[in-house]
């Protein structure tokens, strides 16, 4: 969690980093720092938001490190904001992750080292104040202290009279930017994105000296070179464009991300599909249980996705809240593939499931949003779901072509396996081809979503039902509307209210019902009846108009055959955020999250 940024190039290094906080500020919002350095070194810090930091205004310095941050260890207040430094004031880092052992590292550092914060990170700068004192470079002095160091990070330290900038990381992300005159940092590149495109993501157990001109990047102490790469995205992809909110913006962009993700993919005649999947066939075929692991939006389109792959590709599949995995239950690990979805690739509870996963012997594949992320340097394989950079801490586009191209790959793996008719396949990719002509069909009707939403904003709860892949969009479109708007919200599948939820339900609870093909909309239609007798009012997504009669308000879905209850929940995501919206949320940085969990 948190955003790190860093610039050393040729101009003033306080804008440009500063700028950078505010590029990553999804990431966390607790506090602001900035450490600035020449032969002198200076911290600019605050509690909350970027915007609470000035601009520090040393115009003759032209190198510095930044953090925004998401508070694991003490309060979110300005002792423990990032940077943190030694005794003498002129060593400052920042961190993202988790120390493990800083208690004993404290413990033994207390009888000469003053500390000021409540973090587990003010370790580090004391730690390399202690091998400084051996008159080595600062590079060797991070190095040995990343050797006593347990736990995950990305670390940047900056140090007054010493030229340029280390970094080092283990599991947290990190990645360098290059431009003709500069080199910046960043936890992910949109931290820079307005600068340069051109990308070097380090590697877990990488250290790096940085200059303006030079990156010299070492793993255990040896030189590595690690190659550069050229970002097909710019600073327009992630950016407002004009909306209110990042995650406003992301809904509307969601019929072009499905176009990014179907792009090249299908063939002109909807009957098949490259997905670019290294695995071998012989493999696949072999293949005899799928585990899906993934957290939050991912493990909801993970849920969605096992339906279509027990059907299609004809194999067992089963979906695990990453942080609860293990590999267990007497299954042979040759005949089982783990398939990691994560929006990020850098999420801690997947990638440690994934890691169990491949101690078992078993092989992994990931769906991930981001290239050069985590996840696709450890999985056997990666799919990208090409959604472009998605900013709001409440995921949407990305949820949406997760599901785009997990059905390719339930396509894929049917092909590939022989369980799947010409019929179906073809029936299922011109659904997916239609995606994103019926997403927008739903934008279209943004006025009308907005004006309920603005009705049933004052209500005490809200419960989701659905049936099927009705009952996947019904948890993630409540997880949308609970995590934006604070409000109470769950989903349930339909025939599961009558066995204790419905004590819950009454005139004050609104309860929105997937009834779109493919969910038995005609038994849910059974469960709305109970409710609507309790007096909750009924919102109704569908696209069948016999139902209307039997709901207060219906949001329209496009007949798209299976795809449908994935544009059902574009609507209920437009509904999320103008509930929020009416109470005025913090919508792109809902309370207590961000959007990049590297911690377990
Ligand atoms: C949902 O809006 C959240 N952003 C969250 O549940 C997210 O899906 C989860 O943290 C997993 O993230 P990932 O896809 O990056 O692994
Ligand atoms: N563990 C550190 C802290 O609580 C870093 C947290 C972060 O990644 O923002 O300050």
């Amino acid at each position: 969690m948190c955003g790190i940024t860093g610039y050393i190039g040729t101009e003033p290094a306080g804008e440009i980093v500063h700028q950078g906080l505010k590029n990553l500020e999804y990431r966390g919002y607790d506090s602001a720092g900035i450490a600035l350095t020449s032969d002198t070194l200076s911290i600019h810090k605050t509690e909350g938001e970027v915007d609470e930091l000035p601009v520090p205004s040393r115009d003759d310095v032209d190198c510095g490190i930044g953090h925004t941050r998401w508070s694991t260890h003490g309060e979110p207040t300005t002792e423990n904001a990032h940077p943190h430094t030694d005794c003498t004031g002129d060593i400052a880092v920042v961190h993202n992750g988790i120390i493990e052992n800083y208690d004993e590292l404290k413990a033994s550092l207390r009888a000469t080292h003053v500390f000021e914060s409540e973090t587990d990170t003010e370790v580090i700068p004391h730690l390399i104040e202690d091998h400084l004192a051996d008159d080595i470079s600062l590079r060797s002095a991070v190095q040995r202290t990343t050797e006593q160091l347990e736990g995950s990070y990305a670390i940047a330290v900056t140090a007054a009279g010493h030229d340029g900038v280390v970094v080092a990381r283990e599991d947290s992300p990190l990645l360098l930017g290059h431009s003709d005159d500069a080199t910046y940092i960043g936890s992910d590149a949109t931290a820079f994105i307005e600068h340069t495109n051109r990308v070097t993501y380090l590697e877990s157990g990488d250290l790096a000296k940085l200059t303006a001109d030079t990156i010299t990047i070492y793993n255990d102490g040896e030189p590595v070179t690690r190659d550069t790469e050229t970002l097909d995205w710019d600073a327009d992809a992630a950016g407002k464009s004009g909306y209110e909110h990042y995650m406003l913006k992301e809904i509307h962009e969601q019929p072009r991300a499905l176009r990014q993700a179907i792009s090249g993919r299908v063939d002109d005649l909807s009957t098949s599909v490259d997905l670019d999947v290294d695995l071998p066939a012989e493999y696949l075929q072999s293949v005899e249980e799928i585990q899906i692991i993934a957290c939050g939006t991912s493990y909801h389109a993970g849920l969605y996705a096992a339906d279509l792959l027990e059907e299609h590709a004809d194999v067992r599949t089963s979906v695990e809240i990453a942080s609860e995995y293990d590999f267990t239950g007497g299954r042979d690990p040759w005949r089982t593939l783990v398939v990691a979805i994560t929006q990020s690739g850098e999420t801690a509870d997947t990638l440690s499931a994934l890691r169990e996963a491949e101690r078992a012997g078993a092989r992994t594949l990931a769906l991930t949003n981001t290239l050069g992320s985590t996840v696709t340097r450890e999985a056997d394989d990666t799919v990208f779901i090409r959604a472009g950079p998605e900013i709001g801490v409440a995921a949407t586009k990305t949820f949406v072509s997760q599901v785009a191209t997990a059905t390719l790959l339930a396509v894929y793996l049917g092909q590939v396996r022989n369980t799947l008719s010409t019929e179906t396949a073809s029936e299922l990719l011109s659904g997916v081809r239609d995606l994103p002509g019926a997403v927008q069909q739903i934008l279209d009707q943004e006025n009308a979503i907005k004006k309920t939403a603005q009705e049933y904003a004052g209500s005490d709860a809200f419960f989701y039902i659905g049936r099927r892949s009705g009952y996947p969009v019904a948890l993630e479109s409540a997880l949308k509307l609970k995590e934006i708007s604070y409000d109470h919200a769950e989903g349930f599948p339909s025939g599961e209210l009558k066995h204790g939820p419905l004590a819950l339900v009454t005139p004050d609870t609104p309860v929105i019902a997937l009834l779109t093909a493919g969910t038995a909309p005609k038994k849910t239609l059974n469960n709305v009846k109970e409710v609507k007798s309790r007096g909750a009012p009924v919102i109704g997504v569908s696209s069948n108009p016999e139902t209307t009669s039997h709901v207060d308000t219906t949001f329209d879905v496009p007949n798209c055959g299976p795809m449908e209850p994935v544009v059902a929940n574009v609507a209920l995501q437009l509904f999320a955020y103008y509930v929020a919206d009416e109470k005025d949320r913090p919508i792109d940085k809902p309370r207590n999250l961000a959007k990049s969990v590297t911690v377990e």
